[in-house]
């Protein structure tokens, strides 16, 4: 029926200079509420006989429910529209969570923190380095027997250097003396490899080294920083020991055991005085300055300070292990 027709088109229309819920409403109401056409065309339907009441019912449920697809339709789009303008992009973003910072991280950022007040600077050094500065530059001659406690990972290389996976951070050393102006104080986080694996040793694991090069620097003063960052760390005062022992690049060389608990004296870090031999070798007049230098293993600390027993459970990506670790 074309009057039908007439007010579908009139409601579309209508519906197109709609600016509010309210008058949403009233225009829903003037063409479906009580006193709109397709209803009191219902109440008038009893005027009909049986025949043409049937037939003209049928015409007015399809009008109305078009009516009602129409209105259901518009009222879906405004909806949407309305929600898009209440969106205020000023607002903060609602937190997502992004899962927390690995345990590794965690302690690294850790050990960072007692030294960044102290005017150490971080470097970020290569994994991947040559003979020179992983072991050359450090004091371990060619055919050395040090260069064997390192089990390293040659990497194929036809350049005349020989590339390998470096085997601990102190080749950050030579980096830095090389580059940066004196004094210097470093602090030098990252990756380290050995071809080694147990339960308390990976073939890739994490240290962090430190070296500083100053006028008058004394192994006093590396046995105050050391002891001061481990009971900084721990929160505890802690017994220390500082125990004579062997690497190329320190004279004299100690490594820093602490005890701990059950565990009783546990190896923790590496630490001398810059033997002469690699101060000289990166330009540095040995009679005005001298350094000292120390490197640690990130997951052993990290081990005591979480009372984990196996190395192998930071790698295994065991969200089970890894959420006992929350933000
Ligand atoms: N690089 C040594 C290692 O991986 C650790 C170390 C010892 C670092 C003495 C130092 C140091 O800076 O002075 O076993």
């Amino acid at each position: 029926m074309q009057i039908h027709q007439d007010l579908i088109e009139t409601a579309t229309l209508e519906l197109k200079s709609i600016k509010s819920e309210a008058e949403f409403f009233q225009l829903r109401s003037k063409f479906l509420g009580k006193k709109s056409f397709v209803i009191s065309a219902f109440s008038e339907l009893k005027s009909l006989n049986s025949k043409q009441r049937v037939a003209t019912a049928k015409e007015l449920n399809v009008l109305k429910n078009k009516l009602i697809k129409l209105f259901e339709d518009f009222q879906k789009d405004f909806n949407d529209l309305v929600s898009q303008v209440k969106l205020d992009v000023s607002l903060p973003a609602e937190p997502y969570f992004l899962g927390s910072e690995h345990p590794i991280t965690r302690i690294s950022d850790k050990v960072i923190e007692y030294f960044l007040p102290l005017n150490y600077q971080v470097f970020s050094g290569n994994e991947i380095e040559t003979d020179f500065y992983n072991f050359e530059a450090l004091n371990f001659p060619l055919n050395h027997p040090a260069r064997q406690m390192h089990d390293t990972f040659y990497l194929d290389s036809k350049s005349r250097d020989e590339y390998l996976l470096r085997t601990h951070t102190s080749n950050t050393q030579i980096h830095a003396m090389l580059n940066e102006p004196l004094p210097l104080y470093m602090l030098s986080p990252g990756r380290v490899y050995r071809c080694d694996s147990d339960n308390t040793h990976l073939p890739m694991f994490t240290q962090i080294e430190g070296l500083v090069v100053d006028e008058d620097v004394t192994f006093g003063d590396l046995k105050g920083v050391i002891i001061d960052f481990l009971e900084n760390f721990f929160n505890e005062k802690m017994e220390v020991r500082f125990r004579p022992s062997y690497f190329p690049f320190t004279e004299p060389s100690v490594e820093v055991d602490i005890k701990f608990g059950k565990k009783g004296w546990l190896e923790i870090i590496g630490c001398g005085m810059v033997h002469p031999n690699v101060l000289k070798g990166c330009n540095i007049n040995v009679r005005k300055y001298r350094g000292f230098a120390f490197g640690m293993g990130i997951e052993r600390l990290a081990m005591l300070y979480y009372g984990v027993e196996d190395i192998r459970d930071f790698y295994s990506s065991n969200l089970d292990f890894l959420n006992q670790f929350p933000s």
